[in-house]
């Protein structure tokens, strides 16, 4: 598919942070076609490392992942966001933190072309990296480095 200029430039202007979701259910299919953007980035000498794991607000990893990431106020980093996906690359990455960041920005702009609401949120690299044991407990393999999540959900009216 070819795009015009100024088309294209508005479907990249139109992402921006969304950091109060609304309570409406994001289809499945969605987040499958966001993980598929997302692990079709570019990565350093082809070495395909992310790995992307989804949290829904329903399950119980989800709980267990926003207790170990809240503030010390309680506050939730993920600003209640009714999808986390959070991506971690494994030891075959050469350059992870570039393979990393490919992968979540592409993440972020297909929920924006979905008309989904999304959030790059970093806390998680302070919380588990060089913490297997709390990798673990979300079922994350302890020897995975965390480069960041995304929160998704429809963006809550204004
Ligand atoms: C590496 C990186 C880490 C970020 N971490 C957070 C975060 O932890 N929490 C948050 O609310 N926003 C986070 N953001 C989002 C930025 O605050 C946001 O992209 C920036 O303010 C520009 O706004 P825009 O995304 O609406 O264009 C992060 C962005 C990047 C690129």
């Amino acid at each position: 598919m070819i795009m015009k200029p100024d088309d294209m430039c508005s479907l990249f202007a139109l992402r921006h942070s969304v950091r109060q979701f609304s309570n409406q259910e994001v289809d499945i299919k969605d987040i499958g076609a966001i993980n598929k953007a997302g692990l079709s980035a570019p990565c350093a000498m082809g070495h395909h490392a992310s790995h992307l794991f989804v949290f829904h607000k329903d399950e119980d990893g989800y709980k267990k992942l926003i207790n170990l990431c809240s503030k010390d106020d309680g506050q939730d980093v993920f600003y209640g966001a009714p999808v986390i996906i959070l991506e971690t690359v494994d030891e075959n990455s050469v350059i992870p933190d570039k393979d990393g960041a490919a992968v979540i920005e592409n993440m972020l702009l297909a929920a924006s072309f979905l008309g989904l609401g999304g959030c790059w949120i970093n806390s998680p690299v302070n919380v588990f990296n060089n913490n297997g044991k709390a990798l673990k407990q979300i079922d994350v393999p302890a020897e995975y480095k965390v480069i960041g999540a995304v929160a998704i959900g429809y963006q809550k009216e204004q």
